[in-house]
């Protein structure tokens, strides 16, 4: 808390966690602290940059007046992040997004970073089986090309041409031309994001269909944000923002596989092995896994549909909390690979958003068929 306090873009790490969660979700009076923190990141929105600057960071990124580059240009901000502002524009008479990194976030941020070497030590203290100096190199890599809008027209370039003719899921196309570290141009998307969805189950469905079925891809989306999932008219889902993305390899999707049908099917042979496997727990936990897990998940991991929503989300959690022993000991017993860290962040974000939309699936059977087909369907 101190460092994110301090550290200037640690600001930036509280409003995005402020805009992830619902805070009644935070056990209290444990979290009073990190809740009246959280609640100060989420009432104070970060400011637009004013109509010059805008104009200057456009030309400072493309060399002339944005005006030579695009049709229209409306100079107030449709979106304002803590780290980003879209603009709506027109070019070659299609609309299009535009979306401008904060002036001097990129440097600043990098610099930031160097700060959570402190937490290294303490880390790995307080969890023995975790590499923290790893994953904290893990975290500054990512975020590093969370901040580089090249590398997210990048991938966004590559889900656009394999979503390019799916039945229900889009994702908009980038204009290379206009392509830089600072600025990523796209094509604009008309679209109600997910909580206002029409019908939010198949939403949810679709939505938990893109996220996980990515890992057959092989590039993942870790930050599936309520705000950058839009229903298209024609029911379609679209989805926006590839900043937080990384690859995974298909062996790591295999493992992962075994051990959710090893804890579907109550195996903890299976599951064991498969999380032996991948670093991330002893075999000799796996039967606490499945009882805890059933345990605090109830009715939301099946047989059949469940209602997935805050009520649910704290029942849970009051659920688990129940047996601090376990929870304890499989805490301290767990690991973490580093390259996981981002494919645990999208899951985790994915039940978050459909948490705060409400929606109601057979979660656990939805995702063995993501993992299982990817986006095919
Ligand atoms: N192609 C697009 N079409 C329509 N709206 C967009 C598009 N790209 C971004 N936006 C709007 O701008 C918001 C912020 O963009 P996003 O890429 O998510 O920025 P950040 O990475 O800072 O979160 C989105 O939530 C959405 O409302
Ligand atoms: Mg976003």
């Amino acid at each position: 808390m101190r460092l994110a306090r301090t550290a200037p873009s640690g600001r930036v790490v509280l409003s995005r966690a402020a805009g992830t969660i619902d805070l009644d979700w935070i056990p209290r009076p444990w979290g009073d602290d990190l809740v009246a923190e959280l609640e100060v990141a989420r009432d104070r929105p970060p400011e637009p940059l004013s109509a010059r600057a805008t104009e200057r960071a456009l030309r400072d990124a493309w060399g002339v007046k944005p005006t030579q580059e695009l049709d229209e240009l409306d100079l107030e901000p449709v979106a304002v992040t803590p780290t980003a502002q879209v603009h709506r524009g027109l070019l070659d008479g299609e609309a299009v997004a535009v979306k401008l990194l904060r002036p001097g976030i990129a440097a600043s941020v990098r610099q930031d970073l160097a700060l959570l070497d402190g937490l290294v030590s303490p880390l790995g203290a307080a969890f023995p089986a975790l590499d923290p100096a790893k994953l904290i190199r893990e975290i500054r890599e990512r975020i590093g090309d969370e901040l580089d809008l090249e590398h997210e027209a990048h991938h966004l370039r590559r889900f656009h041409r394999a979503l390019r003719s799916h039945p229900f899921l889009t994702v908009p196309a980038p204009v290379t031309r206009l392509s830089h570290e600072n600025v990523l141009v796209s094509t604009w998307i008309d679209g109600v994001p997910i909580g206002g969805a029409a019908d939010p189950d198949v939403a949810a469905a679709r939505l938990l269909a893109f996220v996980i079925g990515a890992a057959r891809f092989g590039v993942i989306h870790a930050d599936p944000d309520p705000n950058d999932v839009l229903v298209l008219p024609d029911g379609r889902l679209a989805i926006l923002d590839f900043g937080a993305v990384r690859t995974v390899v298909p062996e790591r999707v295999a493992g992962a596989q075994r051990a959710l049908e090893g804890f579907a099917g109550g195996d903890a042979a299976a599951l064991g092995a498969a999380l032996a496997e991948l670093g991330a727990l002893p075999e000799s936990e796996a039967s606490t896994v499945i009882e805890l897990g059933r345990h605090a998940l109830g009715d939301l991991v099946g047989p059949g549909p469940a209602r997935l929503d805050t009520p649910a989300v704290i029942a849970a959690r009051d659920r688990l909390l129940e047996r601090p022993e376990e929870l304890l000991r499989l805490a301290l017993a767990g690991s973490l690979a580093p390259e996981d860290l981002w494919p645990a962040r999208s899951v985790l974000q994915l039940f978050a958003t459909i948490a705060r939309v409400g929606a109601s699936g057979d979660w656990l059977a939805l995702a063995r068929a993501a993992l299982e087909n990817g986006w095919a369907i």
